[in-house]
């Protein structure tokens, strides 16, 4: 069927008092993006013509979380209802249906919403279609009055019901499809004569129902609707997430050896034939290419990785970080804002940060790319087939030609040629029999002897000479 003209008010003014925070409740995250942004996203999916959010007078970043689309401000917060009046001015000129969500409800799909308005399209043509479900706990949830043939009647809030009322087990999830020419001339007569002295959403059913309006209702899945309101309900709507996660990863071609102990975040993307140890972190904007194996171990946040390319076990790709075509990241390696051409290889114990390393480069074991001198960030650029020897510091910024070798141990503070051979050793001294002549003169010296009996030969009196600078040398060394 195709959908009429469709308005969506997203209630998410409460102040969300059982987080125990100071972030609005929407904003907490599920898969690494504020709640209210996946309610957004499955919002969108529906193509509606308008999305007005109602949030409470100190929000500005869920504003910004829902941006492009328009808030409304609820000064006071007098009720789902009262909220609803709120976006009045965005929507009283509206006749096409209108669908109210919860902020706190993020998991929903746009299926259900889909279902709601047919639903509202199809015989008796109910003015209000709820979106009802039946909860294992039916606790403080609204329920729902059921006539004949169906017909919903009423919403009675738990602090309002009867003893008999709260026996029903059909409740209210809080997502409602109305229709928008009926909608302002329900919500005006809402009173707030209740237990709670708010004006409800939900009373529009009965003044909808005395108006000869018919009301109706569709049943959703209980872990769909689960609301949030403290940070195990958080924890829970987060494994949930994952979960789903993890099977759309195994669904689209990728080989999860240990999928619970693997986390997504809301976009990460992988292709097919990638392989995905245990214990893998994704953060926000990750995309990883066809064939590639991730190992134990590694959490990527902001990195691209190319067909063919190894990462870990132990790797930390941070933002900024691509990984080109079989390359190989190895363990104890952190990439931030850096290339690794194709076939370059990182294997041990480095940092690479404001870098490029051209393909088929090797960096040795230790290696660290000196970007910040405590104020800036400066690049390096080692080119492709360079070879940089192990625990090498590169002092951005620095250009390493292609091709070029650098001795294991350098610090490298001058761009180097391509193809050149660059050695910034101190000079090696070899002193032969040296260190023992020393042990055997300190022994003594210890022990009080005579220093000169303790020589005994020519090889021996050579070295004493040789011992006075190098004790020097040693003793400060072992004070330092
Ligand atoms: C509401 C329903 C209840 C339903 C339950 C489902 C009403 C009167 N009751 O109760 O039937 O079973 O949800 O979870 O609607 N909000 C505002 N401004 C306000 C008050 C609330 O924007 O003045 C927003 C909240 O941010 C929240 C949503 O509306 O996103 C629901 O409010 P909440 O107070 O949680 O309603 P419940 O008591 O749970
Ligand atoms: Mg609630």
């Amino acid at each position: 069927m195709t959908l009429s003209q469709t308005a969506i008010v997203v209630l998410a003014a409460g102040l969300g008092t059982r987080m125990k925070s100071r972030r609005p409740k929407v904003m907490h995250p599920l898969a690494g993006r504020p709640m209210i942004a996946h309610l957004i996203g499955t919002l969108r999916e529906l193509d509606p013509n308008r999305i007005v959010v109602v949030i409470g007078p100190d929000m500005p970043d869920v504003a910004a979380a829902v941006a492009p689309w328009p808030v409304a401000v609820q000064q006071d917060r007098l009720g789902t209802g009262h909220a609803v009046l709120a976006a009045g001015d965005r929507l009283r000129d509206f006749a096409g249906d209108v669908l109210v969500v919860y902020g706190d409800t993020p998991l929903l799909t746009s299926a259900t919403l889909r279902r709601m308005l047919e639903a509202r399209h199809s015989p008796p043509y109910p003015a209000v279609v709820v979106l009802g479900f039946e909860p294992t706990e039916p606790g403080g949830y609204g329920r729902l009055i059921v006539g004949a043939g169906n017909s919903l009647e009423a919403i009675i809030e738990a602090k309002d019901a009867s003893a008999e009322q709260l026996s029903i087990r059909l409740c209210n999830s809080g997502v409602m499809a109305i229709a928008g020419d009926r909608l302002f001339g329900l919500l005006d007569r809402l009173s707030n004569d209740n237990a709670k002295g708010e004006y409800y959403l939900t009373d529009i059913v009965s003044l909808a129902r005395r108006d000869g309006l018919p009301c109706g209702f569709v049943i959703g899945d209980e872990q769909e609707l689960i609301g949030i309101n403290s940070r195990s309900e958080l924890a829970s709507a987060e494994s949930f997430v994952q979960n789903g996660l993890r099977r759309r990863a195994m669904e689209g071609g990728a080989t999860l050896t240990a999928p619970e102990t693997v986390f997504f975040s809301w976009d990460t993307r992988l292709g097919r034939d990638v392989t995905v140890g245990p214990h893998v972190v994704f953060g926000p904007g990750v995309e990883v290419a066809d064939d590639v194996d991730i190992r134990a171990f590694c959490h990527i946040e902001g990195a691209t990785v190319a067909a063919g390319a190894q990462v870990g076990p132990f790797a930390r790709l941070r933002p900024g970080a691509r990984i080109g075509p079989a390359a190989h990241v190895g363990n104890f390696v952190e990439i931030k804002n850096a290339s690794i051409e194709d076939g370059a290889k990182v294997n041990h114990l480095t940092y690479i940060g404001d870098a490029r390393i051209g393909a088929k480069a090797n960096i040795g074991a230790g290696t660290i790319t000196c970007n910040y001198d405590g104020f800036f960030k400066a690049h390096t650029d080692i080119g492709a087939g360079a070879f940089i020897g192990s625990n090498s510091a590169l002092v951005a910024p620095v250009t390493i030609g292609d091709g070029a070798i650098i001795g294991a141990g350098s610090a490298i503070a001058r761009d180097v040629p391509a193809d050149a051979l660059v050695l910034t050793r101190g000079q090696h001294t070899v002193k032969a029999g040296w260190a023992s002549a020393f042990r055997r003169r300190q022994r003594a010296a210890a022990a009080g002897a005579d220093h000169e009996a303790v020589l005994t030969g020519e090889q021996d009196r050579q070295c004493e000479r040789a011992v006075e600078p190098f004790e020097r040398c040693l003793h400060y060394s072992s004070m330092a």
